[in-house]
């Protein structure tokens, strides 16, 4: 099929010249129009493939006359002709979308057909990129409505462990305080108490509320760490203070601290306040797996992500890439470590090995929620008799 093309040019000895340049070639044929008004109705008759114009016409100047024309045919590729004077207006064309200009004082009927084949090909080309452009972006709007669809439905998951796990935690304390109450009230209906056993049996009370405050407290951080205060930290600072704090509150006795934080860490983006509670919950973690013997290494390095880490922990690949920066911080201890059983419980809600009252088992499941609003990534390695090593990826800001 020739290649159809409309000339647009008011100029007869300019029109003779374009005319007897392209009948050396067979594959192209021509249509002229000598105005704008004309060459609309013949470009909303006919499929042309190209369209050479010349953008000064008896009823149109300049850039508008490119605009007439690309709009009414938007699949035709384009090819302004010019003068000596007018250059700039034609690279101002190829900025809005033109494929190619051409000096008719230059032109030669070889020349003249290549411009012609490049110009369709570039049209075609940009026209691809155009569909493929639009195609990832539709594919990118619906990955995001399913990435938040998930998101929900996960969320909806975990609150519905959380209230049948919080229902059976918080029972525990209220039966303690309703045996509580009703001994009281026996009592005061008696009228003869017993000093010491009441005093015991408040006791329990108190212990009971301050245990059930803290699990409504450990939820309500778990379900709100979505409002999280961001900004660009110095993460070495960060981990000191954490070390800090943990070193006031815990008696390590025969536990050795050890800090291993490399210098000169990137800074990254962070809620201070929540990756402290998160250091500190997997440092308390550690401490209490040890029976007060052993030691903690908290190292920290900047990283690139390699290859082998995405194949053998493909948990990273959800937020980071093949040769990605990263900092990494490891909180690894010498205790007892996990069996497969155990490390695939950890982090459900409420998942505790730790004696009645002593643990909510909370801790990892609010650390991971932490981490994940930073878009990091959290997993460990452990081994039964060797120790645990939890890993935190964070991007740098
Ligand atoms: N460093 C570790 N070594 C061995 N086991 C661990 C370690 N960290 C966590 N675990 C196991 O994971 C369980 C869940 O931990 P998580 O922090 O969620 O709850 P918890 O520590 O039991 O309770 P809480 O954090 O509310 O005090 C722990 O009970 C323990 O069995
Ligand atoms: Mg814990």
């Amino acid at each position: 099929m020739p290649i159809q093309a409309l000339l647009l040019e008011d100029n007869p000895d300019d029109v003779e010249l374009l005319r007897f340049h392209l009948s050396e070639s067979r594959d192209v044929q021509v249509s002229v129009s000598n105005t704008l008004k004309s060459a609309l109705v013949q470009l909303q008759d006919t499929d042309f493939d190209v369209a050479l114009i010349d953008l000064s016409v008896p009823d149109s100047q300049g850039l508008e006359t490119f605009i007439e024309v690309q709009s009414t045919c938007p699949s035709a590729a384009i090819v302004i002709l010019t003068g000596l004077d007018d250059q700039s207006v034609a690279s101002q064309a190829i900025q809005r979308g033109a494929q190619d200009y051409l000096n008719k004082n230059d032109v030669n009927g070889r020349l003249l057909e290549r411009v012609i084949r490049y110009a369709i090909e570039r049209k075609r080309a940009q026209h691809a990129l155009k569909v493929a452009h639009l195609e990832l972006k539709e594919a990118h709007k619906q990955l995001k409505t399913t990435q938040a669809q998930l998101i929900q439905i996960e969320k909806m998951e975990s609150v519905g462990r959380l209230a049948a796990g919080m229902a059976h935690e918080v029972m525990n304390p209220l039966a303690i305080i309703l045996q509580g109450v009703s001994y009281l009230e026996s009592e005061s209906e008696a009228d003869a108490g017993d000093w010491q056993t009441r005093r015991e049996v408040i006791t329990y009370m108190r212990e009971s509320v301050i245990r059930a405050q803290h699990i409504v407290k450990s939820l309500l951080d778990f379900s709100r760490p979505s409002r999280l205060e961001l900004k660009e930290v110095d993460i070495s600072a960060l981990l000191e203070e954490a070390l800090n704090l943990v070193e006031r509150q815990m008696v390590f006795k025969q536990i050795k601290l050890v800090h291993d934080i490399e210098e000169e860490l990137p800074r990254i983006l962070a809620d201070e306040n929540q990756l402290i509670q998160v250091l500190i919950n997997l440092i308390a973690n550690a401490y209490q797996a040890m029976d007060r013997k052993g030691q903690i290494i908290l190292h920290a390095y900047p990283h690139m992500i390699t290859k082998d880490e995405l194949d053998r922990h493909p948990e990273i690949k959800e937020k980071f890439q093949h040769e990605q920066q990263a900092v990494v911080v490891v909180i690894e201890d010498s205790g007892p470590g996990m069996d497969e059983d155990r490390l695939a419980k950890i982090w459900d809600p409420f998942f505790t090995t730790k004696a009645p009252g002593k643990g909510t088992g909370l801790g990892l499941s609010i650390v991971r929620t932490i981490i994940q609003a930073h878009q990091g990534v959290i997993f460990t390695t452990s081994k039964l008799g060797e120790g645990t090593k939890f890993f935190i990826y964070l991007a740098p800001a």
